[in-house]
Formats: C-alpha cells, structure tokens, sequence
C-alpha cells in the first residue's frame, strides 16, 4: 500500500509516543513511525504492555499499530525513508557547567539533529515537539542546512500542550494547535504540510500560527501561567489555614469571576509533572541572559512558592505529630505527580517521602500504577521503605495517611476499618482535598486538609 504522507517521530516517550499514535489513528493514509534509541522502551510499544500508562492509549495504539503505526530502533533507516520529522527527544534541565540547575540540555537535541543531517537523502521537514529554550530553532536551522548539497530543511516548531492523564482527549480535541515557522516560500509550505495534518481531525479555526519564535515561547509561557496558578492558590492555602478561612471557598469564590476561570486552582502538595518546574526555569534562565533580572525574579518565585508548598506539608505533619516522626509508620496514598498517570518526574511525592524519612520515619507507599517508577526514585532507601499496592493493606499499623495524589480510588474507602487499622491518635493529611474530612473525622481520625483548618480530637 502507498501512504500520501510519511511521518517519523524521534524520541517514544510520554509525549512522542501519544501524539503520533493519535495521528496513526485518525490517518490512516498516513504511514507512522516512532523511532527511540531505548530499545527496551520500543520492545514495550510493540508488545501489550505499553511502556506508559494513559487512559485510552492501549485502544487507538491497538487500532493503528501494523496498520499505519510502526514503532522501531532503527533512526538511521527512520531518517531515510520518512519525510516529515517530528523530534520528540527529553530536554532536561541542565545538571552540569554553565547554566546547571536552570538552562535546558540540549545535548540530545542537538544529536538528533546531526543524525537527521547525516542519514538525510532528500529534503525534509522537521518539527520541533520538544520544549526547547527560544531560539532553539536557529541553531537546528544553522546545524542541519550548513550542507549545501540541495537537500533542504525547514524547522517548524509546534509545542505539544497535552497534560498527562489527559493526553488522548487533548489530543483529539485540542484547545489549539500552534505552529511556528519562517516567513519564507518554503517555510509557508512546510507549515501547510503540518496545517493538513492536523486538519484530518482538529477544526480550522482552532489550529494557529506565528513565528516560530512566538511559538517556541508561547509553550514555555502557558506552563509558566499554569503554574503560576496554582503557586498563588498554594500561597492563599497557606494563609487561610492561619486564618481560619476555607481554600475551597475561596477558590471557587474566585474562580466565577469569568476573567480568572475556575480551573487550576485547586491547592495541593505542591505541582510536579517533567514539564513546569523545568520550562519555568529555562525562562528565567532566559530572562536572566538577557539582563531582565527582575522578570527572572518574577517567575522563580512560582517554583519557590512550589517548594515552600511541600515543605510545608512536612511540616504540618511534624507540629500535628507532636514534633517528632522518629520511628513512626506513614502511609503514603499516591506516588505519581497527579491521578491517572504512572508518571513521578518530578512529583512532590519524592520530596515529601525523603523528608520523612529524614525524620527517621518509616515510609509506606501505595498507588495503584506508580509503584515500578517510584522504587525507581527512592533507590537506596529500601531500608525505610515498603510498596503496598492496595491503600487498605498499607495503611494497616502506620500512625498517619498522607494523601498525595487524587486518585479517585481513595475517596471511597472503608475508612472505619482503615481506622481500626492504625496506632493512635490516628492522622490523615489530605494533601489533595479529596476526602470528606467531616466523615474522617467523626470516625475518629485528626484530619489535616490543605488550606483548612484541621478537625482534631484534643
Ligand atoms: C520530552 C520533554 O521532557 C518535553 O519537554 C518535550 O516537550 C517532549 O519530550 P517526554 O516525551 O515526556 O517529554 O520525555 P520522555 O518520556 O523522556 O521521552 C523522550 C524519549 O526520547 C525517550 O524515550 C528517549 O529514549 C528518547 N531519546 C532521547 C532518543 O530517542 N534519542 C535521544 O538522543 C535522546
Ligand atoms: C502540563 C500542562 O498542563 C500541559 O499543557 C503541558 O503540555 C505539559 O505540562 P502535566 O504536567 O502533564 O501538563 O499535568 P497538569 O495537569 O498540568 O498538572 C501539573 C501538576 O500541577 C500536577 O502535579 C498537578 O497535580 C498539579 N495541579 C494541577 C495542582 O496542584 N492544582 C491544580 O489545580 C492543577
């Protein structure tokens, strides 16, 4: 069978593999291949058991794979016989030299990008999916048509704004698709290319376009928003709880007001997810090169609000647990970063765990699709830590509950008998606002929300 269009992905991870099985899906005339230098992780695509867990990827990966999807190891091969480039590789934050701790790496980026040059017969276009540091597209541009040997390339940059858990929905029905490219004949008609794509699935008006700068920026910005969002609910959690005043009624108060929006606003532990601390300290890195210190100042104080947040919480635990946690058993319910994931980069989860376990207190963690990545993170601390996938079994004998992702599972439970489980005084700190506190507490636990007062027996 011959396919109208030929489209290759570099990099099969949370946002690469997504993204193209959604476009496998919904085009059949297209042929799809992800290409990932982990073989392990390809080995997963082609089997049953994706290397990822999103609700409602097995179905449209099922659907597509072997029909129009393909997943391989095989990049050089990828380069040659596709047209359309889309790179998908991780862009951590820097941890070494000039810029660690706040510039993005590049180097896998920059790899890929020799790849693509050296396997090259024909021109191409390629399409920058990654969150990358404005300007990045210049120096893909300057790397890969530094030949002049009549192959051509055209960078468009098109930011990928699904949110895990959420992915497939994001995908097929998008708020925006955004596509950046040159001003130019060729980077017009490369930008038609990728507008024709999208138009098999997602209406006109919603897909958009600007220069490839805006583009490139637009992404970093609307993590830098979200974020934002929730360190200022996060910071007016902190005040209601000295003020007697109800977080949820505030932020629901709030969030009527057409212009502010309800969404986003739910105080928590803190955000995580691979995406807002890193892409928030890429623009202050940004800002700071380009002499805005002020502005830099401006957005770092929204990761470290982020990071009062979760010590915060540790905190909390420690006055409410007479102010010491030596020796004593907390149960964690929730690893991963948010509910309906198996996704922990970054989630306040390994912070909170290794705090208390700074305390001298011994961990108990329960999630029901997080396990496999957290035993990952706390490497070394198996000593302290124990992996309970039912949250009934694991909070058996523990002296408190600490919730930290809001998985729907654990609204509800049978409390009574988690109760009569547990060493008194009993503790739950509801690190998400997800139970009903009143009926906890009537129970018999001390329950301490986020941005409430705690109901407390003494
Ligand atoms: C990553 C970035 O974190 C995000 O900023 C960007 O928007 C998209 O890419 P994600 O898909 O979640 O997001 O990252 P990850 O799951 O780590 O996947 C990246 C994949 O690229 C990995 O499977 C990795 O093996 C692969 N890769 C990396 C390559 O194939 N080649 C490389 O040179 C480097
Ligand atoms: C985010 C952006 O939403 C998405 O557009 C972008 O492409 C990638 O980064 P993601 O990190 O997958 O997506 O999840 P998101 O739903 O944004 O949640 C991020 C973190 O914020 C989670 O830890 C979540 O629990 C937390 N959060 C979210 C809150 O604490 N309160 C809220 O009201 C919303």
């Amino acid at each position: 069978m011959s396919f109208e269009k030929k489209i290759l992905c570099i990099g099969a991870g949370y946002v690469g593999g997504p993204t193209m099985a959604m476009i496998a899906f919904q085009c059949p005339q297209y042929r799809v291949t992800v290409v990932d230098i982990n073989a392990e992780r390809i080995a997963a695509w082609n089997s049953d058991e994706l290397p990822i867990y999103e609700p409602g990827l097995d179905e449209i990966v099922k659907a597509a794979r072997g029909r129009n999807l393909f997943f391989s190891t095989d990049i050089q091969r990828g380069i040659r016989e596709n047209d359309i480039i889309f790179v998908s590789v991780n862009t951590p934050t820097k941890t070494f030299g000039h810029g660690a701790g706040m510039a993005s790496d590049l180097q896998y980026l920059e790899k890929t990008a020799r790849q693509i040059l050296e396997y090259s017969e024909s021109s191409k276009i390629v399409i920058e999916k990654s969150t990358l540091p404005v300007r990045t597209a210049l120096a893909m541009e300057r790397i890969l048509n530094c030949r002049k040997n009549g192959i051509r390339f055209d960078i468009l940059s098109n930011p990928e704004f699904l949110a895990e858990g959420t992915a497939i929905r994001d995908l097929n029905q998008p708020d925006r698709v955004l596509i950046g490219s040159q001003e130019t004949e060729s980077g017009r008609k490369a930008r038609q290319t990728l507008m024709d794509i999208y138009a098999n699935w997602v209406p006109k008006e919603k897909i958009i376009t600007s220069n490839i700068w805006s583009s490139e920026l637009s992404k970093l910005v609307a993590n830098a928003f979200l974020a934002q969002r929730i360190s200022s609910i996060n910071a007016i959690s902190a005040f209601c709880e000295k003020a007697e005043a109800d977080v949820t009624e505030v932020s629901r108060a709030v969030g009527m007001d057409s212009r502010i929006g309800p969404r986003f606003l739910n105080a928590s532990i803190g955000f995580g997810g691979s995406c807002f601390k890193k892409d928030i300290l890429n623009l202050v890195y940004l800002c700071r090169h380009y002499g805005l210190n002020e502005v830099a100042d401006y957005w770092e104080s929204v990761v470290k609000m982020n990071d009062y947040q979760q010590e915060r919480f540790v905190r909390t635990m420690l006055g409410a647990m007479f102010n010491t946690l030596a020796g004593k058993t907390i149960c964690l319910w929730g690893f991963a970063f948010k509910a309906d994931t198996d996704d922990t980069r970054e989630s306040p989860a390994i912070f909170i765990a290794k705090r208390l376990m700074e305390e001298q207190a011994e961990v108990v963690i329960s999630d029901p699709k997080a396990l496999k990545n957290a035993r990952i993170d706390l490497a070394g601390f198996e000593d302290r830590v124990r992996y309970v996938e039912d949250p009934v079994q694991a909070a058996e004998g523990c002296h408190a509950i600490a919730i930290l992702t809001e998985w729907d599972l654990y609204r509800n439970l049978d409390f009574n008998k988690i109760f009569e489980g547990m060493v008194k005084p009993a503790f739950i700190f509801d690190g998400r606002n997800i139970l009903d506190h009143r009926r906890c507490f009537d129970i018999g636990f001390n329950v301490y929300p986020i941005g409430k007062p705690p109901l407390t027996h003494f």
